[in-house]
Protein backbone atom coordinates (compact mmCIF):
# COMPACT_ATOMS: atom_id res chain seq x y z
CA UNK A 1 0.00 0.00 0.00
CA UNK A 2 1.27 3.30 -0.68
CA UNK A 3 2.15 5.83 2.45
CA UNK A 4 0.61 8.98 2.13
CA UNK A 5 2.05 11.67 3.77
CA UNK A 6 0.61 14.39 5.42
CA UNK A 7 0.45 16.36 7.91
CA UNK A 8 -0.21 13.46 10.45
CA UNK A 9 2.98 11.93 10.13
CA UNK A 10 6.31 13.61 11.68
CA UNK A 11 8.86 11.34 10.82
CA UNK A 12 8.61 8.84 7.07
CA UNK A 13 11.12 6.09 5.86
CA UNK A 14 10.94 4.91 2.42
CA UNK A 15 13.32 1.79 2.30
CA UNK A 16 16.02 3.76 4.17
CA UNK A 17 19.57 2.09 4.44
CA UNK A 18 22.40 2.39 6.44
CA UNK A 19 25.66 0.35 5.89
CA UNK A 20 28.58 1.18 8.12
CA UNK A 21 31.82 0.04 6.06
CA UNK A 22 30.50 -1.08 3.23
CA UNK A 23 29.40 -4.47 5.08
CA UNK A 24 25.97 -5.64 5.30
CA UNK A 25 23.20 -3.23 5.98
CA UNK A 26 22.36 -2.22 9.44
CA UNK A 27 19.21 -1.35 8.28
CA UNK A 28 17.93 -2.70 5.02
CA UNK A 29 15.39 -0.47 3.11
CA UNK A 30 13.00 0.08 5.65
CA UNK A 31 9.60 2.04 5.10
CA UNK A 32 7.38 3.01 8.42
CA UNK A 33 5.87 6.38 9.12
CA UNK A 34 5.26 8.06 12.46
CA UNK A 35 2.13 9.88 13.73
CA UNK A 36 1.83 12.74 14.88
CA UNK A 37 1.38 12.70 19.11
CA UNK A 38 1.93 8.96 18.83
CA UNK A 39 4.58 7.02 20.89
CA UNK A 40 6.65 4.42 18.51
CA UNK A 41 8.85 2.20 20.58
CA UNK A 42 11.36 0.09 18.99
CA UNK A 43 12.65 -3.19 20.32
CA UNK A 44 15.07 -5.76 19.17
CA UNK A 45 18.26 -7.51 19.97
CA UNK A 46 21.59 -5.97 21.08
CA UNK A 47 23.17 -4.63 17.68
CA UNK A 48 20.27 -4.58 15.30
CA UNK A 49 20.20 -0.96 14.58
CA UNK A 50 17.79 0.69 17.57
CA UNK A 51 20.53 3.29 17.96
CA UNK A 52 21.51 3.99 14.45
CA UNK A 53 18.06 4.58 13.38
CA UNK A 54 17.70 6.94 16.13
CA UNK A 55 20.71 8.87 14.81
CA UNK A 56 19.84 8.89 11.44
CA UNK A 57 15.79 10.21 12.83
CA UNK A 58 17.96 12.81 14.27
CA UNK A 59 19.42 13.86 11.68
CA UNK A 60 23.21 13.16 13.10
CA UNK A 61 23.87 10.45 10.20
CA UNK A 62 23.06 10.40 6.28
CA UNK A 63 21.32 7.42 5.49
CA UNK A 64 23.35 5.35 2.75
CA UNK A 65 20.10 5.23 0.56
CA UNK A 66 16.44 5.65 0.95
CA UNK A 67 14.49 8.74 1.94
CA UNK A 68 13.74 10.31 5.52
CA UNK A 69 11.54 12.86 5.81
CA UNK A 70 10.36 14.95 8.86
CA UNK A 71 7.39 17.18 9.05
CA UNK A 72 6.88 16.46 5.23
CA UNK A 73 10.32 17.55 3.95
CA UNK A 74 12.77 15.25 2.82
CA UNK A 75 15.77 15.63 4.99
CA UNK A 76 18.55 13.59 2.73
CA UNK A 77 17.74 16.70 0.37
CA UNK A 78 18.65 19.81 2.75
CA UNK A 79 22.00 21.40 3.00
CA UNK A 80 23.83 20.97 6.60
CA UNK A 81 22.43 24.60 7.87
CA UNK A 82 18.76 23.13 7.20
CA UNK A 83 19.11 19.93 8.64
CA UNK A 84 20.65 21.74 11.26
CA UNK A 85 17.45 23.58 11.13
CA UNK A 86 15.13 20.90 11.65
CA UNK A 87 17.31 19.33 14.45
CA UNK A 88 16.07 21.72 16.83
CA UNK A 89 12.47 20.94 16.45
CA UNK A 90 13.94 17.82 17.67
CA UNK A 91 15.31 16.24 20.97
CA UNK A 92 17.44 13.11 21.67
CA UNK A 93 18.16 11.53 24.93
CA UNK A 94 21.61 9.36 23.85
CA UNK A 95 22.03 5.82 25.70
CA UNK A 96 25.01 7.30 27.45
CA UNK A 97 24.64 9.96 28.91
CA UNK A 98 27.26 12.83 28.21
CA UNK A 99 26.61 16.33 30.66
CA UNK A 100 28.97 19.61 30.24
CA UNK A 101 31.14 19.62 33.23
CA UNK A 102 29.32 22.56 34.53
CA UNK A 103 26.04 23.10 36.95
CA UNK A 104 23.02 20.84 36.35
CA UNK A 105 20.62 24.22 35.41
CA UNK A 106 23.36 25.13 32.75
CA UNK A 107 23.19 21.57 31.26
CA UNK A 108 19.59 21.81 31.32
CA UNK A 109 19.50 25.74 30.03
CA UNK A 110 21.74 24.53 26.69
CA UNK A 111 19.39 23.86 24.52
CA UNK A 112 17.10 26.91 25.45
CA UNK A 113 20.16 29.13 25.09
CA UNK A 114 20.91 27.88 21.46
CA UNK A 115 17.54 28.84 20.52
CA UNK A 116 18.00 32.50 22.27
CA UNK A 117 15.26 32.32 24.63
CA UNK A 118 14.94 35.53 27.30
CA UNK A 119 16.30 34.59 30.58
CA UNK A 120 12.86 34.74 32.53
CA UNK A 121 11.51 32.07 30.65
CA UNK A 122 15.02 30.46 30.65
CA UNK A 123 14.69 30.14 34.51
CA UNK A 124 11.21 29.10 34.34
CA UNK A 125 11.44 26.34 31.55
CA UNK A 126 14.69 24.82 33.64
CA UNK A 127 12.78 24.46 36.71
CA UNK A 128 10.37 23.13 35.40
CA UNK A 129 11.95 20.60 33.39
CA UNK A 130 13.77 19.52 36.61
CA UNK A 131 10.37 19.40 38.49
CA UNK A 132 9.20 16.62 35.82
CA UNK A 133 12.30 13.97 36.54
CA UNK A 134 12.40 14.76 40.48
CA UNK A 135 15.85 16.99 40.30
CA UNK A 136 14.37 20.23 41.44
CA UNK A 137 16.53 20.98 44.13
CA UNK A 138 19.75 20.26 42.26
CA UNK A 139 19.55 23.11 39.98
CA UNK A 140 22.99 24.44 41.38
CA UNK A 141 24.84 20.95 41.72
CA UNK A 142 28.33 20.19 39.43
CA UNK A 143 27.14 17.65 36.96
CA UNK A 144 29.96 15.61 37.59
CA UNK A 145 28.67 15.26 40.93
CA UNK A 146 25.49 13.26 40.22
CA UNK A 147 24.66 9.77 40.77
CA UNK A 148 24.25 7.39 36.74
CA UNK A 149 20.65 7.94 37.38
CA UNK A 150 20.57 11.53 38.08
CA UNK A 151 22.81 12.39 35.38
CA UNK A 152 20.63 10.38 33.02
CA UNK A 153 17.66 12.28 34.36
CA UNK A 154 19.36 15.72 33.67
CA UNK A 155 20.03 14.66 30.19
CA UNK A 156 16.05 14.00 30.06
CA UNK A 157 15.31 17.46 31.80
CA UNK A 158 17.45 19.14 29.21
CA UNK A 159 15.45 17.65 26.28
CA UNK A 160 11.84 18.44 27.98
CA UNK A 161 13.07 22.32 28.80
CA UNK A 162 12.48 22.92 24.98
CA UNK A 163 9.71 21.40 24.67
CA UNK A 164 10.78 19.42 21.64
CA UNK A 165 8.17 18.30 19.10
CA UNK A 166 10.10 15.16 18.20
CA UNK A 167 11.30 13.20 21.28
CA UNK A 168 13.72 10.67 20.68
CA UNK A 169 14.95 7.90 23.72
CA UNK A 170 17.37 5.75 23.09
CA UNK A 171 17.20 3.39 26.34
CA UNK A 172 15.91 5.89 28.60
CA UNK A 173 15.75 4.26 31.64
CA UNK A 174 18.52 2.24 31.51
CA UNK A 175 20.35 2.74 34.69
CA UNK A 176 17.13 3.88 36.38
CA UNK A 177 15.22 2.37 39.55
CA UNK A 178 11.85 1.35 39.04
CA UNK A 179 10.33 4.93 40.94
CA UNK A 180 12.61 6.94 38.74
CA UNK A 181 11.89 4.99 35.31
CA UNK A 182 7.98 5.71 36.57
CA UNK A 183 9.12 9.41 37.20
CA UNK A 184 10.71 9.82 33.56
CA UNK A 185 7.77 7.68 31.68
CA UNK A 186 5.37 10.22 33.96
CA UNK A 187 7.65 13.13 31.94
CA UNK A 188 7.31 11.64 28.64
CA UNK A 189 3.27 11.63 29.27
CA UNK A 190 3.17 14.88 30.60
CA UNK A 191 4.90 16.11 27.14
CA UNK A 192 2.31 14.24 24.90
CA UNK A 193 -0.54 15.78 26.74
CA UNK A 194 1.03 19.33 27.43
CA UNK A 195 1.44 20.09 23.66
CA UNK A 196 1.46 17.00 21.90
CA UNK A 197 5.14 15.55 21.18
CA UNK A 198 6.00 12.78 19.40
CA UNK A 199 8.24 10.22 20.94
CA UNK A 200 10.49 7.34 19.50
CA UNK A 201 11.89 5.37 22.38
CA UNK A 202 14.41 2.27 22.00
CA UNK A 203 14.48 0.10 24.57
CA UNK A 204 15.15 -3.32 25.68
CA UNK A 205 12.60 -3.26 28.58
CA UNK A 206 9.84 -4.70 27.28
CA UNK A 207 7.34 -3.81 30.51
CA UNK A 208 8.24 -0.38 29.38
CA UNK A 209 7.51 -1.31 25.37
CA UNK A 210 3.89 -1.99 26.54
CA UNK A 211 3.23 0.68 29.17
CA UNK A 212 4.64 3.58 26.60
CA UNK A 213 4.07 2.30 23.43
CA UNK A 214 1.09 3.17 20.98
CA UNK A 215 2.45 0.73 18.45
CA UNK A 216 5.96 -1.39 19.10
CA UNK A 217 8.19 -2.09 16.07
CA UNK A 218 10.24 -5.37 16.13
CA UNK A 219 13.76 -4.78 14.20
CA UNK A 220 15.47 -7.77 13.31
CA UNK A 221 18.22 -8.19 10.34
CA UNK A 222 17.40 -4.84 9.14
CA UNK A 223 13.86 -4.95 8.65
CA UNK A 224 10.99 -4.51 10.92
CA UNK A 225 9.53 -7.84 11.09
CA UNK A 226 6.22 -6.65 13.10
CA UNK A 227 5.04 -3.64 13.88
CA UNK A 228 1.59 -3.46 15.93
CA UNK A 229 0.12 -2.47 18.87
CA UNK A 230 1.23 -3.21 22.11
CA UNK A 231 -1.73 -5.54 22.94
CA UNK A 232 -1.08 -7.50 19.77
CA UNK A 233 3.08 -7.66 20.06
CA UNK A 234 2.75 -9.21 23.52
CA UNK A 235 0.08 -11.17 23.45
CA UNK A 236 -0.60 -12.23 20.13
CA UNK A 237 1.80 -11.60 17.66
CA UNK A 238 1.45 -12.71 13.93
CA UNK A 239 5.21 -13.60 13.33
CA UNK A 240 6.66 -16.67 15.26
CA UNK A 241 9.78 -14.64 15.86
CA UNK A 242 8.13 -11.86 17.52
CA UNK A 243 6.79 -14.30 20.28
CA UNK A 244 10.50 -15.76 20.38
CA UNK A 245 12.11 -12.36 20.89
CA UNK A 246 9.28 -11.59 23.35
CA UNK A 247 9.71 -14.52 24.99
CA UNK A 248 13.98 -14.18 25.08
CA UNK A 249 14.07 -17.85 23.19
CA UNK A 250 15.14 -16.01 20.38
CA UNK A 251 18.53 -17.26 19.35
CA UNK A 252 20.80 -14.14 17.61
N1 LIG B 1 29.93 4.19 13.49
C1 LIG B 1 29.87 2.89 13.26
N2 LIG B 1 30.78 2.25 12.50
C2 LIG B 1 30.72 0.93 12.25
N3 LIG B 1 29.76 0.12 12.72
C3 LIG B 1 28.82 0.70 13.49
C4 LIG B 1 28.81 2.10 13.81
N4 LIG B 1 27.74 2.36 14.60
C5 LIG B 1 27.12 1.18 14.77
N5 LIG B 1 27.75 0.18 14.11
C6 LIG B 1 27.32 -1.24 14.05
O1 LIG B 1 25.99 -1.24 13.58
C7 LIG B 1 25.24 -2.23 14.26
C8 LIG B 1 24.03 -1.61 14.93
O2 LIG B 1 24.44 -0.81 16.01
P1 LIG B 1 23.43 -0.05 16.94
O3 LIG B 1 24.22 0.73 17.93
O4 LIG B 1 22.49 0.73 16.09
O5 LIG B 1 22.64 -1.25 17.65
P2 LIG B 1 21.54 -1.21 18.80
O6 LIG B 1 20.35 -1.93 18.31
O7 LIG B 1 21.35 0.19 19.26
O8 LIG B 1 22.23 -2.08 19.95
P3 LIG B 1 22.10 -1.97 21.56
O9 LIG B 1 20.79 -2.59 21.90
O10 LIG B 1 23.26 -2.77 22.06
O11 LIG B 1 22.19 -0.53 21.94
C9 LIG B 1 26.20 -2.90 15.23
O12 LIG B 1 26.70 -4.07 14.63
C10 LIG B 1 27.29 -1.88 15.41
O13 LIG B 1 28.51 -2.49 15.72
MG1 LIG C 1 21.69 1.13 21.01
Amino acid sequence: MPIHETNNTVVQAKKLSKTYNSRTNVLDRISFEVRRGETFVVIGPSGVGKTTLLRLIDLLEYPSSGRLSFSGQDTTQLDNYDRLELRRRIGMVFQSTILFNTSVYSNVAYGLKLRDTPEDVEAKSVSRALKTVGLKDLEQRYAKTLSGGEAQRVAIARMLAYEPELILLDEPTANLDPANTSTVEKAMQKAKEAYGATVIVATHNMFQARRLGDRVALLLNGKFVEVANPETIFTNPRESVTRAFIKGELIY
